[in-house]
């Protein structure tokens, strides 16, 4: 999904090269390295991952393959090549119980696989002696090209009368067109900032879309919204419900609201609202 929002927005300034999981196995060393040799990349960004979080808790050991290890491969390959690696990592690493916007230095405790290994992933990244990296944790993505909630709610706002939503995980969601902006305005950072002594621009961010609210709220506008853009949705009643109401197999933080004051600060730039995002979403989906 986010490897896709990259291939429609890439600025001109980029000559990218889309490398899809069977061009480019990142557990696969020996091939990442004749990869990067043959491309010779400035910047690698990493889109690839196991992502589906509930999948990760009886596949642990792909989890930790492809999220844990890949991105220490990936480091170790950009770190010979010269290069600037970009990884994406998730709100999952916390565990919740802050109820606070989580900032980058907050002690992670994640709650499932998928939160243990991507934390794993951004451990091999600092451990693989590169230093021109960013990890960008990031939450509740949607956008086209991939399953995401908001897809999910517009098909069965279609296909039910009564949607039972969870009502007590607070986090925000981010349109993968921002995130995407985003990590090209954290690429341009190095030149603005390099020349003041002991600021780095590199290392860990946590972006997301402002602004925060439950997946009850979140569908909730998703349903208003299918409506003003002329759809007659089957779905009349729309209930929050607790998380232990609707049990799945991997936990989830209960709030992960990221902080984006570091980004803010590095980049000047304005974070859009996760509703204006979304409408914008709707625009393009819809027109
Ligand atoms: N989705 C969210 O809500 C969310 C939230 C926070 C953070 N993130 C992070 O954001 C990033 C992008 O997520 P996404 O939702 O865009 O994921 P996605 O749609 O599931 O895409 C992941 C891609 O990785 C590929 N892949 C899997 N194993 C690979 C391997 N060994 N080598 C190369 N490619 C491989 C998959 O290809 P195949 O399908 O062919 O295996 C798939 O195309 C991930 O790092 C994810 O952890 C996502």
């Amino acid at each position: 999904m986010l490897g896709t929002m990259f291939r429609q927005r890439m600025p001109s300034i980029y000559d990218m090269h889309a490398c899809d999981h069977d061009a480019l196995d990142i557990t696969n060393a020996e091939q990442v390295g004749e990869v990067v040799l043959r491309l010779r990349p400035q910047v690698i960004v990493n889109c690839a991952a196991f992502a589906r979080v509930d999948a990760c808790e009886t596949s642990r050991d792909l989890a930790f393959l492809v999220n844990g290890e890949g991105p220490g491969i990936l480091a170790r390959a950009a770190r010979e090549a010269g290069a600037v690696l970009v990884h994406i990592s998730t709100d999952y690493v916390f565990d919740g119980c802050k109820k606070q916007p989580y900032v980058e230095d907050d002690d992670t405790a994640p709650l499932s696989v998928y939160g243990l290994s991507k934390l794993r992933g951004e451990q091999a990244i600092r451990e693989s002696g590169l230093e021109r990296y960013f990890i960008v944790r990031t939450s509740w993505l949607y956008g086209p090209g991939g399953g995401n909630f908001v897809e999910t709610i517009i098909r069965l706002a279609q296909e039910r009368e009564e949607l039972r939503i969870v009502a007590d995980q607070i986090g925000c969601p981010t349109y993968t067109r921002d995130l995407v902006l985003a990590i090209y305005r954290l690429l341009d950072a190095p030149r603005r900032l390099d020349p003041v002594p002991g600021k780095s621009p590199y290392g860990t961010y946590h972006f997301s879309d402002d602004g925060q609210c439950s997946w009850f709220e979140f569908a909730e506008v998703i349903v208003a919204l299918l409506r003003q853009h002329g759809s007659e949705p089957a779905v009349k009643r729309i209930l929050p419900i607790r998380t232990e109401d609707y049990p799945l197999p991997a936990a989830r933080p209960s709030w992960s609201v990221l902080s984006k004051a570091k980004y803010r600060q590095v980049t000047g730039a304005r974070v859009s609202h996760w509703r204006e995002s979304l409408k914008d979403y709707f625009e393009a989906r819809f027109t």
